[in-house]
């Protein structure tokens, strides 16, 4: 199985096991419209399907990853350790776009990546392995921008940052090829998914208390509107008899239960905290309208995930 590139706020590995146990025994192609970090579509690597994320760059990043995955890997493996000096021969090697010192290598990619609209050439590929290397030095490894849209998070403090892993962009590689990637609103999968296949809606929870910032995945925001539009477009697909999981803040439990879904709570606990202070458990549901009898036993998971490539 391959492994996911990013760390994403709100990755589901921790639910990976809780998601299977409520797969349907069979299913067509597979559909993610909330693909983000991907936790759970590198590590079924569906044989066909699509996968599609409102966040643009992480798109693009999808795509250099799929069609020229050694070229990202040479160019991550050119990148400095994040607290070396600047790199005189780059832009943005003394003061940001907004004037402020750059204190280390990694505020410096930081400006780089944050150099939007591109002043130069714009080039897919650099911007790609800027992603990836800031997400792997960054503090909490979490992708979040501020109102402008700049990438904000901080330097982290790492031991050995490994900002190439290699292997998993070979490997994840080789399952976006099997697939199509897009950057749209979730609504597009009305228009792909047919009877018998399988969708997996992960949308930006709603924050469990004022402070939350788990919603805080790209710089437009997933409100109340958007978590009924999505309630919808689940009961359209069910209609349509396409397998539907979706996984959710516990506080939407009654509006899956009232929309006629099977729905359980979760504990999962959180991969990302910005507190530090240890990983805090939240109430998350899964909700599907895959009957009990027609689930995929426990355990069968390495077998259905075979049987599918
Ligand atoms: C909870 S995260 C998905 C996490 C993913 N399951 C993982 O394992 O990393 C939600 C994702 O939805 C994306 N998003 C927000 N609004 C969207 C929309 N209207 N349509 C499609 N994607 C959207 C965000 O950019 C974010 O990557």
């Amino acid at each position: 199985m391959a492994e996911p590139i990013l760390k994403w706020a709100g990755g589901k590995r921790q639910l990976l096991d809780a998601l299977y146990a409520r797969f349907p025994e069979s299913f067509d192609r597979y559909h993610e419209p909330f693909v983000g970090g991907g936790a759970l579509f590198f590590d079924l690597e569906p044989s066909a399907g699509t996968i599609n994320d409102a966040n643009s760059r992480l798109v693009s990043l999808y795509e250099r990853v799929r069609d020229e995955p050694d070229r990202l890997i040479e160019r991550l493996e050119s990148f400095e350790d994040p607290e070396s000096d600047p790199d005189p021969d780059l832009p943005y090697a003394e003061t940001t776009q907004r004037g402020r010192d750059v204190e280390s290598y990694y505020y410096q990619q930081r400006a780089r990546f944050n150099d939007r609209p591109y002043t130069g050439e714009y080039d897919p590929l650099e911007e790609a392995a800027l992603l990836v290397y800031l997400n792997r030095t960054c503090y909490n490894g979490l992708y979040r921008e501020n109102a402008d849209g700049g990438f904000n998070v901080p330097i982290g403090r790492y031991a050995n940052p490994d900002w190439v892993k290699r292997d998993r962009i070979r490997r994840a590689s080789d399952v976006l090829a099997d697939v199509e990637v897009s950057n749209r609103d979730f609504e597009y999968v009305l228009d792909v998914a047919d009877a018998g296949d399988l969708v997996y809606f992960d949308p930006p929870y709603e924050p469990m208390s004022p402070t939350a910032d788990f919603t805080a995945y790209s710089a437009d925001g997933f409100d109340r509107e958007d978590q009924e539009r999505l309630i919808e477009v689940a009961t359209t697909l069910d209609d349509r008899g396409v397998n539907v999981l979706v996984s959710n803040s516990g506080v939407t439990y009654d509006r899956y239960a009232e929309a006629g879904f099977h729905v359980d709570t979760v504990d999962a606990t959180r991969a990302i905290n910005s507190d530090g202070d240890g990983r805090e458990a939240v109430d998350e549901v899964i909700a599907t309208n895959v009957p009990e009898p027609a689930r995929l036993a426990d355990g069968q998971r390495a077998l259905s995930t075979f049987e599918e490539r």
